[in-house]
């Protein structure tokens, strides 16, 4: 199925699919979060806080979750979309690719809106409080990425940015909605995202191949060299927000750092950013990007090479 013939009219979440909420299900035992994709839940300064500080833990993981993507979303996604969306974005595309991007573009608010929603919800009813979450210094990181890289060329390395984001496939997004632990209202809205997100992963693929065509050899160079360090920034897990829980949970800050330290172990690190990037590295291997000068090094040199 070509991105053209999905009838998004029908099939999105914006157009068809209801507000999700909260059951009485709170009590039940479920979890707000997979713990398998918690990393420090299970370490024994964690474990010796005992079950109330746990679950608030779990909480807060799944806040932290939804509040990035609210933020990524509208600031990172929506961003570079527009620039299709709106004929700015220096890649001849035509009319059908904008309408496709305004569809995204609509998609991607409302994703924001029901992540944003669903935090709201869970607080209200478990009475665990969000922490402030400030999406500013990982937005400055990815932002310095492509500003190295691509400096006279601000609207591009947004546009990679996404491309890669879009074509990553997080272990979130594929294990939530299977996992029958997981409070009903999160895999809901985790399974409609995966949805939407199936056909923006084959819009942005598209994309990518046109942007590439259209580049000269010059330019494929840099691009090639810049995509391994966006898709390390885009899935290094952000520690930030991790800290600032484990501190609200009672922990000492040197405990803090030892829990961190313990928890994400660089090997299992990278291995989880190799499985979620397989897609988008075989994507830019068909196009020719390890082809280019010192391509095929810099994806090596990121760990991104099985
Ligand atoms: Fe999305
Ligand atoms: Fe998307």
């Amino acid at each position: 199925m070509s991105t053209r013939e999905r009838d998004w009219y029908q099939r999105a979440g914006v157009r068809g699919g209801p507000r999700r909420r909260l059951t009485d299900e709170l009590d039940t035992g479920r979890t707000f979060f997979p713990t398998a994709l918690v990393p420090y839940l299970d370490h024994p300064r964690v474990a010796e806080l005992g079950e109330a500080s746990r679950r608030e833990l779990l909480a807060r993981h799944l806040f932290q979750y939804l509040d990035f993507t609210a933020q990524f979303e509208t600031r990172v996604v929506n961003r570079a979309t527009e620039r299709i969306a709106g004929n700015r974005c220096g890649v001849e595309t035509g009319a059908e690719v904008r309408l496709d991007a305004y569809r995204i573009y609509c998609d991607e608010g409302y994703h924001s809106l029901y992540s944003f929603d669903v935090v709201q919800q869970v607080a209200r009813a478990s009475g665990v409080a969000p922490l402030p979450y400030d999406f500013g210094p990982f937005l400055q990181r990815l932002d310095a990425v492509g500003t190295e890289a691509l400096p006279y060329e601000p609207a591009l390395a947004q546009l990679l940015q996404v491309v890669v984001f879009e074509t990553l496939i997080t272990a979130v997004l594929s294990d939530i909605p299977k996992d029958p632990d997981v409070l009903t209202v999160v895999r809901d809205i985790v399974r409609d995202h995966a949805k939407d997100e199936g056909w923006h992963h084959m819009f942005f693929s598209h994309f990518f191949r046109e942007l590439w065509a259209q580049e000269s050899a010059r330019s494929r160079g840099r691009i090639a060299r810049c995509l391994p360090d966006l898709i390390r920034c885009s899935l290094l897990p952000d520690l930030r927000p991790v800290r600032a829980s484990l501190a609200a949970a009672g922990l000492a800050p040197d405990v803090v750092e030892d829990v961190v330290h313990d928890s994400y172990p660089p090997a299992s690190v990278d291995q989880g950013i190799r499985r979620a990037s397989r897609h988008a590295v075989r994507l830019f291997e068909e196009v020719g990007a390890m082809a280019v000068p010192g391509g095929a090094e810099a994806f090596e040199a990121a760990g991104l090479l099985p």
